[in-house]
């Protein structure tokens, strides 16, 4: 039996991301984005091939071109640098992670040391650290958060403001907020763990936990995705493919129950070649199964 996760696949943001790029383009506009509107090579290939190009730079934007930002923000510095060359643009950054902007903005303002729970390369969190006023931090884990503390032991009395990269392990932050609940006299804590994530992990928790295997489908690249995988790979074996092509290396064989789910980026299309492909490799399994069957009789 195979069995696709409901969560699977684009989820608001991204899918807002991916539409305004095609609105623009249907407008006639030249299209270009900073930095690969979502972590999907075909996807970004097939836009490739309609004349969108990545720039990685405010600064390499074309005059004549419109620059799209993508679901994960930018720094204010960056759409600061656009408006200073005239550069028009869109921006698509997920309302949950303007939301986080906001939030840090404000709270660096009024004097809070930022917390933030996630990936201190990850564009979305170099985009959230860019509105920060004042001092901040970054950690992945409840242990280098407490290991902070234990460095510097002012920080418990010290103001803080405590939120997550929208993708942060649900998991996770429960531990860490077990831990600034004990330690913590002055801060403020924020839950900014978006629910497409968190209902997805806890989908792929719950499907892994029924399966012999499960198949993540999603870009290499994407934290949401590797997210997923681990999530998975705690229950069962777990594989992680960009495409249906990579399923025929896989022991696919003899497996009873097989789950399936998709990072943010993954568009339906994808995801329904993957099923498509894993169910006839499936009856061809059935069908090996009868024909060793008959042999042995
Ligand atoms: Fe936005 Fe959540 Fe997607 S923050 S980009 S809807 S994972």
């Amino acid at each position: 039996m195979i069995q696709v996760a409901k969560t699977a696949g684009f989820c608001f943001g991204v899918n807002r991301a991916v539409e305004t790029v095609y609105k623009l383009l249907h407008e006639g506009k030249r299209v270009c984005t900073l930095g690969p509107i979502i972590h999907n090579p075909q996807l970004v290939e097939s836009l490739r091939r309609q004349g969108v190009r990545i720039i990685s730079a405010p600064e390499e934007a074309e005059v004549g071109e419109t620059v799209v930002i993508r679901s994960h923000g930018v720094p204010p510095e960056i759409t600061e640098r656009l408006e200073r060359r005239n550069i028009p643009y869109v921006d698509a950054t997920c309302p949950f992670v303007m939301k986080i902007h906001r939030l840090v903005s404000e709270g660096s303002a009024a004097g809070r040391r930022i917390m933030l729970a996630g990936d201190a390369g990850h564009p979305e969190v170099e985009g959230i650290l860019g509105c920060c006023k004042g001092p901040y931090s970054t950690f992945l884990t409840a242990d280098a958060l407490e290991k902070m503390f234990q460095n510097d032991p002012e920080l418990a009395k010290t103001p803080l403001l405590f939120c997550q990269q929208t993708t942060f392990n649900v998991e996770e932050w429960e531990k860490c907020l077990f831990f600034i609940k004990k330690v913590c006299t002055n801060a403020s804590v924020f839950d900014t763990i978006c629910n497409a994530t968190a209902n997805r992990q806890q989908e792929a928790k719950t499907l892994s936990a029924e399966s012999d295997l499960m198949i993540v489908v999603g870009g290499r690249h994407s934290s949401n995705t590797a997210k997923l995988r681990d999530v998975c790979a705690a229950s069962c074996e777990t594989y992680l493919i960009e495409t249906a092509d990579e399923l025929k290396a896989l022991p696919i064989a003899g497996r009873r129950k097989i789950g399936i789910t998709a990072g943010a980026s993954t568009p339906a299309s994808i995801i329904k070649e993957v099923l498509v492909t894993m169910t006839e490799i499936n009856e061809t399994n059935e069908l090996n199964f009868e024909e060793m069957l008959e042999e042995s009789l």
